[in-house]
């Protein structure tokens, strides 16, 4: 499977508070104020995302990637991909956070590049699991 910008298991949320799902939202009033303070946001139910699978969510004009190590751990990763800036997305044939722009493949636990051309590793958001809920520290 070719994975795209915008693939096709990726999980919308904060796109508009309208859009909401069975997971509270919380950063919904002032989503794009740059000057807003870190906050955790609520991304996802726990429970849609089994050990050891991955996925993109959306937060406000943002995406990120998600891979469930555990019952009690989630990593996340800024979707920017640090090559070129393209959207970096879930390419479950390979394993890996893949790039569709030029290639570049990141690993789903660490982020670190397997595939050039990157050279850096994704940017790793402090995320956890909380009350059945994946939450991201933005
Ligand atoms: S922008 Fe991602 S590989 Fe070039």
């Amino acid at each position: 499977m070719k994975p795209t910008t915008t693939p096709c298991r990726r999980r919308t949320f904060l796109g508009g508070c309208a859009a909401a799902s069975a997971v509270t939202l919380t950063a919904c009033a002032g989503a794009d104020e740059e000057s807003e303070p870190s906050q955790w946001v609520e991304v996802l139910d726990a429970e849609s995302l089994a050990v050891g699978a991955s996925e993109q969510v959306q937060v406000g004009e943002e995406y990120f990637l998600l891979h469930r190590v555990s019952d009690a751990e989630v990593r996340a990763f800024s979707a920017v991909c640090t090559h070129q800036g393209c959207t970096v997305g879930v390419d479950e044939d390979r394993g890996t956070f893949r790039c569709p722009c030029h290639g570049s493949e990141y690993n789903l636990v660490t982020g670190q590049v397997e595939v050039r051309p990157a050279e850096d590793p994704l940017d790793a958001v402090e995320a956890e699991i909380s009350e059945g809920v994946i939450r991201l520290y933005l």
